[in-house]
């Protein structure tokens, strides 16, 4: 490896995604709806999945190129077995940042494993703070209180600060922005809102149903007076918005409304070993065959070089209803 690799816009390749499993106990309707993943639907077979050993080995690879943050994804990666090895492995890297998302259902029996593996943090997905629409959302009838103590577990276990993903559809479940808002206010977790974006080829999206990240934060400033503030880092995904009476802070991600890929320094590793430069690439890069041939680090470090190099992705830069109809990879698939 000789050193950070740039993009053809001039990015450098810093956050790898891995996603462990493209499976899920929820069935949320904007990422893996019933029509579509059902009993019948082919999940990947185990002999398909990369081993813990094969995923450490391309994260090294990575971090000798400047990844600076691995984040482990599904599906639901707290699903694949004993994913703890897996952390271990990686928390094995120096100086690489080690979180996960989940939607947190098998945190209270997990999150001290976890950690004790040496993850850092989790982020929890949670669409309503109601159980009607949250159960509505996550259609596999999970209530409220689940994700709260999965959320009360993973603080408790030092895996804090939490944040939590909140994604924004118009007329399901934005009514309750201000209520998700209030019952997080003063935790020391933070909420973040999502703008419900075309990922994958089956969640049937439209502009229409899409709350502008301007409308959030205008509606949540009417009941708790917000500012703005800086940014943690260069290229951080949410905007923050800290709240005036000093009781903690929201971010929103508006990756619809403000497209953040000119900072973009992000690749996702799939479940089965392939390389995608944008969560909404129609193809990925096959590295799995590579690492089952016996290749050398070296070799494997070109075969990445070569793809980021290349790459010129800029998906929600230029998305329209139009290019939301494309055949895209599912998000369940390849992780947020
Ligand atoms: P932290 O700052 O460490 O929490 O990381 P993060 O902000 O990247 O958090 P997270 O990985 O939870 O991302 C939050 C959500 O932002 C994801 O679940 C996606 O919905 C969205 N997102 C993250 N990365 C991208 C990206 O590269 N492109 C797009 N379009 N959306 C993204
Ligand atoms: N739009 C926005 N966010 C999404 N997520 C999953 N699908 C979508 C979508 N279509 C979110 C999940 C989770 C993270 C991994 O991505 O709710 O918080
Ligand atoms: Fe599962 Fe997360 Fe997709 Fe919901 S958004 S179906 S919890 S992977
Ligand atoms: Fe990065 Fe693609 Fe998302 Fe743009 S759309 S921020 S290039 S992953």
């Amino acid at each position: 490896a000789d050193g950070p690799l740039s993009d053809r816009r001039g990015r450098e390749v810093r956050d790898l995604r891995i996603s462990v499993t493209d499976r899920c106990n929820f069935r949320c309707v904007y990422c893996m709806p019933r029509s579509v993943f059902d009993k019948d639907y082919p999940f990947l077979p185990r002999k398909e999945l990369l081993s813990f050993e094969e995923i450490s080995r391309v994260a090294r690879v990575f971090a000798a190129r400047g990844v600076r943050k691995f984040r482990i994804t599904g599906g639901e990666p707290l699903l694949r077995k004993h994913v703890e090895n897996l952390i271990e492995q990686l928390a094995a890297i120096d100086g690489v940042e080690l979180t996960l998302t989940t939607n947190g259902v098998l945190l209270p029996r997990m999150a001290q494993r976890l950690k004790n593996a040496g993850l850092h943090r989790v982020t929890i997905s949670l669409d309503a703070i109601d159980d009607p629409t949250f159960r509505a959302m996550n259609d596999a009838d999970y209530p409220v209180s689940d994700v709260l103590k999965g959320i009360d577990a993973a603080a408790a276990a030092g895996l804090g600060p939490v944040k939590v993903n909140m994604v924004v559809k118009r007329g399901v479940n934005d009514a309750g922005i201000v209520d998700m808002a209030r019952h997080f206010k003063g935790s020391g977790h933070i909420v973040r809102f999502i703008e419900f974006m075309d990922v994958g080829s089956s969640n049937g999206w439209k502009m229409d149903e899409v709350v502008p990240s301007r409308e959030v934060v205008e509606r949540i400033d009417q009941v708790f007076p917000l500012e703005n503030a800086d940014p943690n880092y260069i290229g951080e995904v949410a905007e923050r918005w800290r709240y005036r009476d000093g009781s903690g802070e929201i971010g929103v991600i508006s990756s619809v409304t403000q497209a953040f890929c000119s900072t973009c320094t992000r690749i996702r590793l799939s479940t089965e070993g392939k390389l995608y430069t944008c969560l909404f690439a129609q193809n990925g890069h096959d590295i799995r065959d590579l690492l089952r041939r016996g290749a050398s680090d070296e070799e494997i470090d070109s075969s990445i070089a070569s793809v980021w190099l290349a790459r010129e992705d800029r998906y929600s830069e230029i998305r329209t209803e139009n290019t939301a109809r494309q055949r895209k990879i599912e998000m369940s698939y390849i992780g947020g």
